[in-house]
């Protein structure tokens, strides 16, 4: 970009894991609308709080209340909102801290281009797995009825493809495990990877 010059922080990414007692990444959450994203990060959050881990999440819905807003759910639009939130993440993983993503993030090449923001062994893609038809049941926002009724269109999972990860770092069935279980998958993970202590 014309002059526009990269400045180098004056403190690394590693003087800041090294302050804070503990390695820095994104846990990207990928899933069906319904399918446990926020719950899950949320509960990862709250236990890595517990466990003095600096630690924040990223929430779909949230995000696009502001840094997002006016994004809609167009093929266009959803790139848009994930590149935005892969520069984002990226900035708190530099930041030292452990960010938790939780986007549909539905196609599979946004979700590399956002791996592609990261060192090898930071960007851990966790596939929030639960079948259509539970999510569908489970409806917490009306929206599934609503998009079966034609009243919201470009629906994931009804109207809009979802393309499930190809090779995640983890699988977590969220219609097999509690929310304990789950969030404990996940805290296993970032200690076996030495994330955290
Ligand atoms: S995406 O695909 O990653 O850009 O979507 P995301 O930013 O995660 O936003 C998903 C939440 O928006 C609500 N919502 C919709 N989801 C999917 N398709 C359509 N058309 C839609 N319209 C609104 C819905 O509440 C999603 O929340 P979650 O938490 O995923 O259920």
């Amino acid at each position: 970009m014309d002059n526009i010059v990269w400045h180098t922080s004056a403190i690394t990414r590693e003087d800041r894991h090294h302050l804070n007692g503990h390695k820095s990444g994104v846990l990207w959450f990928t899933g069906l609308s319904g399918s446990g994203k926020s719950t899950l990060a949320n509960a990862v959050d709250a236990r890595l709080y517990e466990l003095g881990v600096r630690s924040y999440v990223l929430d779909g819905d949230n995000i696009r209340h502001g840094l997002n807003k006016g994004l809609g759910f167009g093929i266009e639009d959803r790139i848009e909102n994930i590149r935005r939130i892969g520069e984002v993440a990226k900035l708190f993983a530099d930041s030292g801290q452990i960010v938790s993503t939780a986007f549909i993030s539905p196609f599979r090449e946004d979700r590399e281009q956002a791996r592609r923001l990261f060192r090898k062994g930071e960007f851990i893609e966790i596939f929030v797995d639960c079948p259509l038809t539970i999510c569908e049941k489970r409806d917490p926002k009306g929206l599934y009825k609503k998009a079966r009724r034609g009243e919201i269109r470009d629906f994931t999972g009804i109207d809009s493809p979802y393309e499930a990860p190809s090779n995640p770092e983890l699988i977590i069935e969220t219609y097999r495990h509690s929310i304990h279980k789950a969030a404990e998958l996940v805290i296993a993970y970032l200690r076996e990877k030495k994330f955290i202590p």
